[in-house]
């Protein structure tokens, strides 16, 4: 039985919740292996639209043990809002598992997040604001808070008694605001304790354990290829590994149990946030995507800047994450076009590169060399099989995957779990 990694091929937002629970029927645990609640993933089940920040999207799947990873950072607040709010919804959270060596979100982290973004001005990175990239820069810098720190109150106290000695420096001289009281910290993490205790595991153990029991284990990424800190386009990326490496390292799993590698990429492309973005349009076309598309963060409720599909962007998607399968999602919202532009190669400052540039000013200075397919007119979102596409959308998607280099195995037409179009068995 397979281990299965789903990962962003753009910018976020590509639909990796909804590949994600359409799986949830083969699979017996899901884990988010990185990011936290900057993350959010639009489920949408018959008349039920579920919003997912922290949980990983399995949770909507009876019977899916749904697990939190060690490479995930953990808002404790956020974590059981979202579980109270799905628990009266009906939806059963209570096999959620927890790594105990994920970190936490101290409520510190969050301010300083939206301290520095205002520090930082023109220079911001348009974060979300929730404290991921302060929590992050803790777990490298060595003085970050752990699950397992929960459970030892001396422990605890002396660690956000260190790293706040040094970040009330920050905070007072630099940002000029007012001190954080580490007992008041403390107080507020050891409140989540006891409810979070039950769900604390080894869960490394428990995952590479029910590999060798047989059993499907889907790792589901937060964010994208583009976002990632190694592999995206710093500095507008966001602070952990998105790409298919981040579920080894995330989960505790070796890449040797790894067996399948899905990227879901849009019909088109979106990004949420400051940053280079070539296709990016500022006419009637990209207000029409936003329009149809319904391109509004799920997390901030921010407008996503649109444009059109970027070929080279998903073929580094497939070099960088390896992958055995594309999930081509939102088709349906490119049905009413004459043509359709996709940006086969860039012009930077004269010179046509083919792939996505090296550096930040190259990337920057990045222009789209665009080939015009042929759209289509009818409506799309009844299609099932891919004979029931038109002419034109089915040459949409055979000339996306002959320049990806990977197999579009199945063709998101609607929102809802149903609405898909599957070419190829991703877990056969
Ligand atoms: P994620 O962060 O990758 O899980 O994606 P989001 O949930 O943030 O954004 C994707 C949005 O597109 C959600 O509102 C989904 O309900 C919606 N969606 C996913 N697949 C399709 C599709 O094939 N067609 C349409 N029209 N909407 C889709
Ligand atoms: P999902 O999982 C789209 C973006 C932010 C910002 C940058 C850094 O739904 O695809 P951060 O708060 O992470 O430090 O912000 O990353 N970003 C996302 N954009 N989808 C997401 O998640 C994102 N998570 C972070 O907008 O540009
Ligand atoms: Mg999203």
């Amino acid at each position: 039985m397979p281990a299965i990694v789903i990962v962003g091929a753009q910018w976020g937002d590509e639909g990796k919740g909804k590949a994600t629970d359409a799986l949830g029927h083969a699979v017996d645990y899901v884990v988010k292996f990185n990011g936290g609640n900057n993350a959010g993933h639009t489920v949408v089940i018959g008349s039920e639209k579920y919003a997912l920040h922290l949980l990983p999207s399995g949770i909507l799947t009876p019977g899916v043990v749904p697990v939190i990873g060690n490479g995930v950072v953990i808002d404790l607040a956020v974590l059981f809002s979202e579980i109270d709010a799905l628990t009266a919804r009906g939806v059963d959270c209570s096999a959620l598992r927890v790594s105990a060596n994920a970190h936490i979100i101290p409520s510190y982290n969050t301010t300083l997040d939206k301290v520095t973004e205002r520090f930082l001005g023109k220079r911001r990175i348009g974060t979300t604001g929730r404290g991921i990239g302060p929590t992050y820069a803790d777990k490298m810098n060595r003085i970050g808070i752990r699950v397992q720190d929960l459970f030892d109150a001396n422990i605890l106290r002396q660690k956000v008694e260190g790293a706040l000695f040094q970040k009330n420096e920050l905070l007072v001289k630099v940002y000029n605001r007012r001190a954080i009281d580490a007992g008041e910290i403390v107080e507020e993490l050891l409140a989540h304790a006891e409810r979070l205790r039950p769900m604390v595991a080894d869960t490394a153990r428990e995952l590479v354990a029910a590999l060798d029991d047989d059993k499907t284990v889907l790792f589901e990424a937060g964010q994208a290829t583009q976002l990632d800190v190694d592999h995206g386009n710093y500095p507008f990326v966001t602070s952990s590994n998105a790409t298919s490496g981040g579920a080894c390292t995330g989960t505790g799993v070796p890449p040797t149990r790894i067996d399948r590698v899905v990227a879901v990429a849009k019909a088109y492309a979106t990004r949420v946030g400051e940053g280079p973005f070539p296709t990016e349009l500022h006419d009637a076309d990209g207000a029409r995507l936003r329009e149809i598309g319904g391109e509004f963060g799920t997390t901030t409720g921010r407008p996503r800047r649109c444009g059109w599909y970027d070929a080279p962007l998903i073929r580094y998607a497939h070099r960088i994450n390896g992958l055995t399968d594309l999930v081509l999602t939102k088709l349906d919202v490119l049905t009413g076009w004459e043509r359709l532009p996709v940006c086969v190669a860039y012009d930077v400052d004269g010179t046509r590169q083919d792939e996505v540039p090296l550096t930040q000013s190259e990337f920057h200075h990045a222009k789209p060399v665009y080939e015009f397919l042929d759209g289509w007119q009818e409506d799309i979102s009844k299609a099932r099989d891919f004979a029931d596409l038109p002419p034109a959308a089915q040459r949409y998607v055979l000339a996306l995957e002959e320049m990806a280099g990977v197999r579009i195995s199945a063709v998101g037409v609607g929102p809802s779990r149903d609405a898909t179009v599957v070419r190829h068995d991703i877990l056969g």
